[in-house]
């Protein structure tokens, strides 16, 4: 399957998620913290902590762990979150 991140095109497995691909394209974090601008990635690993949001197809704070890619998926880093704190 064909996706991009940040615009950068990429060739993720059937199945894989978001955080799947990210780790194994080397990334440890793909979102900044809304206070102090902290780097997070993957925590739990089992969508509990919402530490690994990211942007896909346009829609803020989606879980990288729990998110698996479709074909032609835009994902985006995303800075703090929209979720209420
Ligand atoms: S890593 Fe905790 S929700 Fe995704």
């Amino acid at each position: 399957m064909n996706v991009s991140v940040d615009g950068e095109p990429m060739t993720a497995a059937p199945g894989q998620t978001v955080a799947g691909l990210l780790l194994a394209a080397g990334r440890s974090s793909w979102r900044s913290t809304r206070g102090g601008g902290r780097p997070r990635g993957v925590f739990c690993g089992i969508g509990v902590c919402f530490d690994c949001l990211v942007v896909v197809n346009g829609v803020p704070d989606v879980r990288a762990c729990q998110r698996t890619l479709a074909d032609g998926d835009r994902i985006s880093t995303q800075h703090g979150a929209e979720l209420p704190s």
